[in-house]
Order: C-alpha cells, then sequence, then structure tokens
C-alpha cells in the first residue's frame, strides 16, 4: 500500500478526484443519455497526466480538441449563424462549430475573406470526423445596412432558410480613442450602427423566425467594456452597456419559451480589434497586449461553442471572461508572455 503511494505520487490522488467530480457531474444531470454525459477521453497517457496535472497546461496541448471532453452531438447538424466572421473571434467559432458537426452561415464586409474562411470550416468540419454538418454559406452583409439584414435571411440556401438554430451577433469594432467633445460623429455612427443597431434588427429579425418555430438560441458579444467603461471609450463602452441591456431585457421577455438567450463578455482578446481602434497603427495596437497573455480568439470561441452545447432546459446568460492577469479594464498585470 505504502510502496503503490509512495510510486504513483499525485497522479492517483487527482485522478481519484476527478472521477469522484466527473460522477457527481453524472448525478447532478440524471436526465442526460449515457452517451450525452461528460466522458474525458485521453489520446494518450501524456495527455491523461497533462489533464490531471494542477498547474495549467500549455493553452496549446488540446488545440481545437474540446470534443476530447465534451459530447458535442448536440451541435450535430445545427444551423448557426454567425456574424462578423471574417476575423477574430467570428472566424475562430465558425471553424469550431463547423468542426463539431456544425453547418455554419458566415457573414461580414470582406466577401474575399469570408471565402478562406469558408474553407477552413470545411477542412475543420472533415478533421472533425463527426460525419454531420460541414455545410457553409458565405454571405457578405455590413451590419450598418438595415435593409441587407433582412435580405440576408431571405436569400439563405434551402438547408438554412427558416431553420438557424443558433444566432451568433459577433460582429463589432472600436474606433479611436478619442474623448467626449472630439468624437467624429462619422466614427459614433459606424460604432453604434454596427454594435448596436445592426445586432438589434438582426436579433428582432431572429426571434420572430424562434419564436414560430419555438425554438432557437442568441448569443450578443459583449465585453468588460460594457459593465465598466473606461475614458477614451466612451462610444464603445457605450455600445456594449447598450448590448448587456438589450439582452437582458431580452431574456426576461423569452422567460416563458425555450428560447435561450446569452452575452459572453470578454477581457482582452488578441486579435485586429485593437488595430482597428488605432486605426492600423499595428506598434500602438500590440502595445495593447505587451507582456501579458491575452486571451486568444478560440479561448473565446470555446466559450461560445460550450454555452451553444448545453441541454436545453440550460441556459447560460451570461460569462465574463479574462486572461489571468486581468481583473478589469484598468487592472492588469504584465509579467511577460508565458503560453506557447
Ligand atoms: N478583442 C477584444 O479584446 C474584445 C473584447 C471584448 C469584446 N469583443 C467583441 O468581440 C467581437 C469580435 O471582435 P474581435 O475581437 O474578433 O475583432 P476583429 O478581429 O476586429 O473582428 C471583428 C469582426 O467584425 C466584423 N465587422 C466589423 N464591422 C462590421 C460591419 N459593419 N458589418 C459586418 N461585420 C463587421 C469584421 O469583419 P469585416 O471587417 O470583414 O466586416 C470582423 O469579422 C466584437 O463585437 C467586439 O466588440 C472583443
Amino acid at each position: 500500500m505504502h510502496l503503490a503511494r509512495a510510486s504513483y505520487p499525485c497522479i492517483i490522488h487527482r485522478s481519484f478526484q476527478r472521477s469522484v467530480q466527473l460522477a457527481l457531474t453524472q448525478v447532478s444531470y440524471p436526465r442526460l443519455l449515457p452517451s450525452q454525459r461528460i466522458v474525458p477521453h485521453f489520446r494518450n497517457s501524456s495527455h491523461q497526466q497533462r489533464f490531471f496535472a494542477s498547474s495549467t497546461p500549455a493553452r496549446q496541448s488540446y488545440p481545437n480538441n474540446m470534443s476530447s471532453f465534451f459530447n458535442v452531438s448536440r451541435l450535430h447538424d445545427k444551423v448557426v449563424f454567425i456574424t462578423g466572421a471574417s476575423g477574430g473571434i467570428g472566424r475562430a467559432t465558425a471553424v469550431l462549430f463547423a468542426r463539431f458537426g456544425a453547418n455554419v452561415i458566415i457573414t461580414a464586409r470582406r466577401q474575399d475573406v469570408l471565402q478562406s474562411v469558408a474553407e477552413e470550416c470545411q477542412a475543420a468540419n472533415k478533421e472533425g470526423k463527426t460525419g454531420h454538418g460541414g455545410k457553409v454559406h458565405v454571405a457578405q452583409l455590413d451590419m450598418q445596412q438595415r435593409s441587407a439584414l433582412d435580405k440576408v435571411r431571405e436569400d439563405l440556401p434551402d438547408w438554412a432558410k427558416g431553420k438557424v438554430d443558433v444566432l451568433v451577433n459577433n460582429a463589432g469594432l472600436v474606433i479611436g480613442v478619442e474623448k467626449v467633445g472630439d468624437i467624429s460623429p462619422e466614427d459614433i455612427d459606424v460604432m453604434y450602427n454596427t454594435n448596436v443597431l445592426g445586432l438589434i434588427h438582426l436579433t428582432q429579425r431572429f426571434v420572430t423566425d424562434f419564436k414560430k418555430r419555438g425554438s432557437g438560441h442568441i448569443i450578443q458579444l459583449g465585453s468588460i467594456a460594457g459593465r465598466e467603461a473606461y475614458p477614451a471609450g466612451s462610444i464603445y463602452c457605450s455600445s456594449k452597456a447598450a448590448v448587456r441591456a438589450f439582452t437582458s431585457s431580452l431574456l426576461k421577455e423569452l422567460v416563458d419559451t425555450p428560447i435561450r438567450v446569452s452575452e459572453v463578455q470578454p477581457g482582452m482578446v488578441e486579435t485586429d480589434f485593437s488595430t482597428t481602434r488605432y486605426r492600423g497603427d499595428k506598434a500602438a495596437s500590440a502595445k495593447v497586449y505587451e507582456g501579458l497573455d491575452a486571451l486568444q480568439s478560440e479561448d473565446i470561441a470555446e466559450e461560445i461553442v460550450w454555452i451553444a452545447n448545453r441541454p436545453p432546459h440550460v441556459n447560460v446568460a451570461e460569462t465574463l471572461v479574462f486572461p489571468v492577469n486581468q481583473a478589469s479594464p484598468y487592472h492588469n498585470h504584465r509579467p511577460g508572455k508565458k503560453a506557447a
């Protein structure tokens, strides 16, 4: 006994704790079929050891491999409509949904970039080997144009028309760091038309469809900026506060329906977001992420896909997600980058 304990240090102990944890998780979801329960699947023993190790595994140790830990069959053949899918979080989300067997409609203004995202989605679907989903529809869409938002739904292919299960309202941007009094009216229009008015209009259209069908899920991209405003961000912060309030009303309005409403509020994510804020100045944008392991697009894509994959009786209303060295728009620590 003593020898066994000595030769298998804490792996057995943690493995045991984890098994108990998993058993408890499964007991607390008695309605799930055995095939839907969370069952870790390990590629090999070193993968298993990393999973049970107390220190955080390197971020890239199981890239896009969440299906090893979570059964994703609820996503199979679902139709997911994603705005702002030409870059950053939207792109990573489209690829992950496709990988897990969903069909995706990817939209943004840059159609050429969307074509390459479509190829990535198709490759990811093949790699995912679920045997489900894999259909991709590309639609050029400017969230500022209300008529285009209506048309994009009418122009969907048969497999998607009237059949969208999940709307990911991700398109959004910040322009400039000017303070109130110096902000150009054009920048205000672009931010509000995209982040708020476009999002509201598209949500209204889909809510009407979802109510008729008695199902659907709206996932909004909010931000820590919508909870805590900061100087030189008045327009962006207030636009995300509007998303938060709108989404909170919607959640309450739909409480007597099976329609789910979720808001993901990321902290700092290393995408083109800051390059847009600094009007293409890459050096200024790089400074934002200097010395700190910021979140990556895939981290937030995993949140979004995980939320969509919850059982129908579970609604993740809000998630606030920071890099480990960020605690608010003001509180961050820059010890130097560590993650590979
Ligand atoms: N990065 C962060 O730190 C962070 C933190 C909190 C929240 N967020 C939110 O996360 C969402 C995604 O941002 P990201 O970080 O992935 O930024 P990103 O890499 O700059 O991507 C933004 C996406 O939005 C699209 N977009 C912008 N304006 C649009 C418009 N008028 N019509 C249609 N699409 C438009 C862009 O595509 P086109 O240019 O091709 O149209 C692009 O695909 C945004 O809502 C953002 O506010 C980001």
